[in-house]
């Protein structure tokens, strides 16, 4: 593994962006290279063995750019195929299910914990175990939540029509007395202040977005592999994507705030 060399990134299409803007924010020096399964999303209604080949054949993508380390920033990738990619690669792979358990144990008062994700991800049970593991009196209440990611790709964020699907699926949560909420796919921390407003304010959102980040950020220090910044060389970001780039193109760069060139393959 070599210390400037980028980190890879990847998911299941435009959803990881939320994890590279904590990247960017949190590891300002370090190159990002990121790839976008725009032509297989959605993972999170795909089965367990799609979902490990999809992320197998997306690590052999970010290997060709020499990445020092693996992100897997989809929720659903990491829930069925992490283990699978640690076994098959001997490079550091980091999911995003650990860093969300680890926070949401640290902050529920009341031991009530909700978990909100993709089908894939709420089947495979990956925060329902994660949370046993740390702490077995922590409660977990899990909820599907399918609609949010098509709602967030059309850039619903916060319409009458997004609240009121939000409602219907997080009544159940809200009356079981949660104080913590994992949002567990990539799309939701987009729909942070709809979620907010319907879960209130004794209800704390834990983005697994900006946990991955810190994670990477300890990791890499921990193994003295932060990049190394001389001069005044700026951080290098690559996008690749399995399918058109032009929507992903829009919306990374609404959501970056940035203009970024997106490349067609890895
Ligand atoms: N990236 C996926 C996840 O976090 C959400 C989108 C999809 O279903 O592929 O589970």
């Amino acid at each position: 593994m070599r210390t400037n060399n980028p980190i890879g990134v990847f998911d299941s299409g435009l959803g990881g962006l939320t994890v590279v803007k904590e990247l960017m924010r949190c590891l300002p020096n370090e190159d990002i290279v990121y790839f976008g399964d725009t032509a297989r999303v959605p993972y999170g209604t795909k089965s367990k063995k799609a979902i490990i080949r999809f992320s197998q054949e997306n690590t052999n993508v970010l290997l060709k750019h020499k990445v020092k380390m693996v992100v897997v920033a989809c929720n659903s990738s990491s829930s069925y195929a992490l283990a699978s990619l640690k076994k098959k690669f001997s490079i550091p792979i980091v999911g995003v299910i650990d860093p969300g358990v680890q926070k949401a144990v640290e902050t529920t008062c009341n031991k009530r914990v909700g978990v909100i994700a993709t089908s894939a991800t709420i089947a495979s049970e990956a925060y329902d175990k994660g949370i046993q593991r740390q702490d077995k009196s922590v409660k977990v209440f899990s909820q599907s939540c399918p609609l949010f990611v098509p709602l967030v790709e059309q850039g619903w964020l916060n319409k009458k029509v997004t609240l009121e699907v939000a409602r219907e699926y997080l009544g159940k949560l809200k009356r079981s007395g949660i104080d913590t909420l994992i949002l567990g796919c990539t799309h939701y921390p987009l729909l942070k202040p709809a979620l907010a407003k319907v879960m209130g304010k004794r209800v704390t959102l834990i983005d697994s977005a900006k946990e991955i980040a810190l994670r990477v950020k300890y990791l890499l220090a921990e193994s003295q592999q932060s990049r190394v910044c001389r001069g005044k060389r700026k951080s290098r970001y690559k996008f690749f994507v399995s399918d058109e780039p032009q929507s992903f193109q829009r919306i990374a760069k609404g959501f970056l705030g940035k203009d970024i060139c997106i490349n067609t393959r890895g």
